[in-house]
């Protein structure tokens, strides 16, 4: 279970060094341009698995920003670079705040999602807190249909107090015939007195199928807009950074 990897727990005060903010822009600015299209305008926005607001800093001077994530540990982080927004503990597949927004993002943290049963409970919480007509999109790292093993990926970043963190990413598939494949991280962490220590886990990241996402998308009440892949697993592999954008993206309008 994601709310069980160090990452998000004990370590997530490390997350804006593993996974610097400013390494969402480009993907922040794919987003505001996918928000930009929805023809009825999008100002409120509800980001379920929001983490440490790393997509967020991007994008709150443009829209209202809600941010929900199941830990504690990343809302905290989160809280610091973004305090202006209002933050939720809550759990993508059964949250209901009671209203709605024009759009649901669900980026990467939908990745935790690895079951069809668990996908299909974040695409109706999308559908609960969207509001008719609104847009939801989702961005998964990985989809069955173009998933390729990916070897030594990573990232890392530093802040003022002197500590340093890096990552390394291996990614690969146990089982084709399951919804997950595995990745592999070494986090080495640095303090500002030098002391180092090395952290191996191992995550379960979802890659359904293309048709399910679909399936899923209209049983729930979607209307789908746009299929779109980039990134790794669609071309030459190669970095797995947040510094160059990867995965999937799909949107869909709530029929009303
Ligand atoms: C890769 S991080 C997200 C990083 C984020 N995109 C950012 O900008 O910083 C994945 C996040 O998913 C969250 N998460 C995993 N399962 C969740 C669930 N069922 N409900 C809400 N958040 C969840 C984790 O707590 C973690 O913060």
């Amino acid at each position: 279970m994601a709310d069980e990897y160090r990452v998000y727990s004990d370590l997530a005060e490390w997350w804006p060094l593993i996974s610097p903010p400013a390494e969402y822009a480009d993907e922040a600015t794919h987003l505001a341009g996918v928000f930009d299209t929805a023809a009825t305008g999008v100002r409120e926005v509800l980001d379920l698995g929001s983490g440490g607001g790393g997509v967020a800093v991007h994008l709150k001077d443009r829209f209202a920003l809600t941010l929900v994530d199941l830990s504690d540990g990343m809302l905290a982080v989160s809280r610091t670079l973004n305090p202006e927004c209002e933050h939720i503990r809550g759990d993508m597949r059964t949250i209901r705040l009671g209203r709605t927004f024009d759009a649901v993002l669900v980026h990467d943290a939908v990745d935790y999602m690895t079951s069809e049963g668990d996908l299909r409970q974040v695409i109706e919480t999308a559908f609960a807190n969207c509001r008719p007509g609104g847009l939801a999109v989702f961005v998964p790292d990985h989809i069955a249909d173009t998933f390729r093993e990916s070897a030594g990926g990573g990232g890392g970043g530093s802040d003022a107090a002197g500590r340093q963190a890096s990552f390394r990413e291996w990614t690969w598939d146990p089982d084709p015939a399951d919804d997950w494949v595995q990745a592999e991280y070494e986090f080495v962490l640095r303090e500002a007195d030098a002391t180092v220590q090395v952290v191996r886990e191992t995550h379960r990241l979802g890659a359904f199928s293309r048709a399910t996402w679909l399936r899923l998308l209209a049983d729930a009440g979607f209307q789908t807009l746009t299929t779109e892949g980039f990134g790794e697993d669609t071309d030459s592999g190669g970095e797995s950074s947040r510094g160059v954008m990867r995965g999937y993206l799909f949107t869909g309008r709530r029929r009303r």
